[in-house]
């Protein structure tokens, strides 16, 4: 029988896993191995739901956004959904999950996911799992990670959107609210911010205060540009640093999801300098569509990396870009906790001495 190893991607989809399946199958491939893509996370390791990967599965991935595989960022073996009587109850259901790895064969997993996926692989780590984690997401906040993949094409479609927004806003000299996503870091806004232009931005990292942001906008009318720009990461407290949730989904890891500060920025602006302002809440949009050219190839070398460790048993790692290298973490060594803008950042000091306003002066 040919060695075989499993793949699943968990957590919210970005763009380029598809790009580590393909990659990671056919380094797998290349070995005589075989790849059995387990669907919907770590719900297909509980329902045995799989399909074996071979060379017409994985053809034709590299540019397509989401997941083949799907992905669901509720499921955790130790404490699963099952319906008993007609009611929904958490059950542990880690010995199905590894029934099913012993089942099929399969030495170990290469798991794809963020700090959730971490957290759930490295507890089915200690009931023996065999697994090597690829990190990915949009918001670019995973510790050991110099960036994620899905990140670049986020601040492409982030910057995209500014630039379309600048002409409607100079048309009918409004201010334009930008709501960008990010969680609790301000990578997203940041970056997309300075690449776009925006006059204004507003990070998690920095506390702000409507004063200096309204300063600002009213300095650039007073200077001819009766227009602004202001890009505000949905992780930033409202002034008074309390956090803005949208709605909470009790059985995910991270049970926030946050939304409404841009609205509620663009309401303090329109108070406080009397210029219309309108608000856009760019959402999903930043996680679909085609991976750029730069995520399709960290996706590639990271897939490459996870099957090599696996091809070799070196298990409980994590695969990363990290200081301008592919290396591997060891599960104990991964410290918690996000990666956030520093305020001291280059690139917050660039905007500054560009004139950008973060908010607080
Ligand atoms: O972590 C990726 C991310 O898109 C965040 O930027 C955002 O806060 C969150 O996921 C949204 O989660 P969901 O897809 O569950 O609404």
């Amino acid at each position: 029988m040919k060695r075989r190893f499993g793949i699943l991607s968990a957590g919210g989809d970005c763009p380029g896993i598809n790009a580590v399946i393909r990659a990671a199958t056919k380094r797998i491939m290349r070995e005589g191995c075989e790849m059995i893509g387990f669907l919907g996370g770590y719900g297909g390791l509980v329902e045995k739901a799989y399909r074996v990967l071979d060379e017409a599965a994985i053809s034709g991935l590299l540019h397509r956004g989401g997941t083949m595989l799907g992905s669901n960022n509720r499921y955790n073996p130790m404490r699963y959904p099952v319906t008993i009587d007609g009611k929904t109850v958490m059950k542990d259901c880690t010995a199905e999950a590894m029934q099913t790895i012993q089942e099929l064969g399969i030495e170990g997993i290469i798991a794809i996911g963020g700090d959730g996926t971490l957290a759930v692989t490295k507890d089915m780590a200690a009931h023996g799992l065999k697994a090597v984690t690829v990190p990915k997401t949009i918001d670019n906040d995973l510790p050991h990670t110099d960036q994620t993949f899905g990140f670049d094409t986020a601040v492409q479609t982030a910057t995209e959107a500014l630039d379309k927004l600048h002409s409607t806003a100079e048309s009918h000299h409004r201010v334009m609210v930008l709501e960008l996503m990010g969680r609790y870091a301000g990578w997203i806004a940041l970056m997309s911010g300075v690449a776009g232009g925006a006059d204004v931005i507003l990070i998690p990292e920095i506390p702000w205060n409507i004063e200096a942001v309204a300063r600002k906008i009213l300095d650039r009318k007073r200077n001819g540009k009766p227009f602004s720009i202001v890009v505000v990461a949905e992780g930033t407290p409202d002034p008074q640093g309390n956090p803005v949730i949208k709605r909470r989904i009790e059985e995910s890891h991270e049970p926030v999801r946050l939304g409404g500060i841009g609205q509620l920025v663009g309401d303090l602006i329109e108070e406080h300098t009397g210029i219309e302002t309108r608000v856009t809440v760019l959402g999903h949009i930043q996680r679909g569509g085609s991976p750029s050219p730069y995520d399709r190839v960290l996706a590639t070398m990271l897939g490459v990396a996870a099957a090599e460790r696996a091809l070799r048993g070196e298990w409980g790692v994590m695969v990363t870009l990290k200081d301008a290298k592919i290396q591997a973490v060891p599960f104990e060594d991964i410290a918690p906790g996000a990666k956030l803008v520093s305020p001291n950042h280059e690139l917050v000091l660039a905007a500054r001495a560009c004139g950008i306003c973060l908010g607080d002066e």
